[in-house]
């Protein structure tokens, strides 16, 4: 298929087809550059009322980079891979107080930024000032490698170097901002991941995966990770003054800058007797230990299984990191706490 064949009937779909989002009713970098580091961890749906919420609270760069880390924190929660919000608001610092709010204005400065790599600077350096860089998420690898039946793998270093290639020699660079966001938006609601509707496609007679019958095997990815098993017991300390313990993650592993129960984490499944042994050694003082479920809690990240039990500890009196009950849910914590929490005692 001839390039300028696929780049019109691209945007001609985009221009009936777009979907109407709120920030496709700006340019302003801060907004698109908020807008897309959240996509990268959600889908639009789901991205939504994050992306709101974040304006609402930080209507400009400077309210984003006055905020306090823990207020970011709390505003990403739920959407994980929690680094992407300290990065968010360590250049939010950056662009405010060094640059005096004014955004970078190409795509080699801005990929100079703490969290924008390849993919957030040329969807920003494209929709904000329409510099001819192709973006290419998942959406893309996938029209791309439906369209031109390519079956190079996606996660390699030659796949990601191809694509990236491809991309750029289809864009239009005439309006590359519009081009970019046209052939998102076709791969997430017309060439879908799962059974799509490729009788109503535009492309159905030019598509080549769809005349080889090949639509669901593109595009190709090398073998999956391994997964890793981790064992979290969470103590749960309760005393009778209403009050509990918090701890804040601050290794450099999952979860790092949010709030938990004090962590023992063990290599594999624990009974109540080695708990309490480990309590022990700890000097932990308890009056009674139970667990809340027998069965595992098993939260799925991308790399890692988490397999959980809470086990609620009552004790005199706590001592180390107290914090009210009533205040709990003002902590920023991952989903795995924030469900516990809301399941136990909210
Ligand atoms: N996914 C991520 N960014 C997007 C955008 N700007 N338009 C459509 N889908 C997207």
């Amino acid at each position: 298929m001839a390039n300028q064949f696929f780049k019109n009937q691209l945007v001609e779909w985009y221009k009936s087809r777009r979907r109407d989002l709120p920030w496709r009713k700006t340019k302003e970098p801060y907004k698109i550059w908020l807008s897309e580091i959240i996509l990268q961890q959600t889908r639009v749906v789901q991205g939504l009322p994050y992306y709101e919420r974040f304006i609402q609270n930080f209507p400009t760069i400077f309210d984003l980079a006055k905020a306090d880390e823990e207020q970011v924190m709390k505003l990403w929660q739920g959407l994980g891979y929690y680094s992407r919000a300290k990065n968010l608001h360590h250049t939010a610092k950056k662009i405010a107080f060094e640059f005096d709010g004014v955004f970078p204005k190409s795509y080699k400065e801005l990929i100079k930024l703490k969290g924008i790599g390849d993919y957030t600077a040329s969807a920003i350096a494209s929709i904000c000032y329409s510099e001819p860089c192709a973006v290419v998420d998942g959406n893309v690898y996938r029209v791309l490698a439906r369209v031109f039946n390519i079956e190079i793998l996606i996660n390699t270093s030659e796949g990601i170097a191809y694509f990236k290639d491809l991309a750029n020699n289809l864009l239009d660079k005439e309006d590359a901002g519009t081009y970019n966001q046209a052939l998102m938006d076709f791969g997430a609601i017309q060439c879908k991941p799962q059974s799509p509707d490729c009788q109503s496609c535009i492309f159905l007679d030019k598509c080549l995966a769809n005349s080889l019958k090949k639509v669901s095997e593109l595009p190709k990815k090398a073998g999956k990770i391994k997964i890793k098993k981790r064992y979290f017991n969470y103590l749960v300390f309760i005393d009778n003054k209403g009050f509990t313990s918090l701890t804040k993650r601050v290794e450099k592993d999952i979860w790092q800058g949010l709030y938990e129960f004090p962590l023992i984490e063990s290599n594999t499944e624990i009974s109540k007797e080695e708990l309490i042994e480990k309590l022990s050694d700890l000097s932990v003082s308890f009056s009674d230990v139970c667990v809340l479920s027998e069965k595992h809690i098993v939260h799925k990240l991308s790399h890692q299984h988490i397999y959980t039990q809470f086990w609620i500890v009552q004790t005199e009196e706590i001592l180390n990191y107290r914090i009210d009950i009533k205040d709990i849910t003002s902590y920023p914590v991952s989903v795995l706490t924030a469900n516990f929490i809301k399941e136990f005692w909210f």
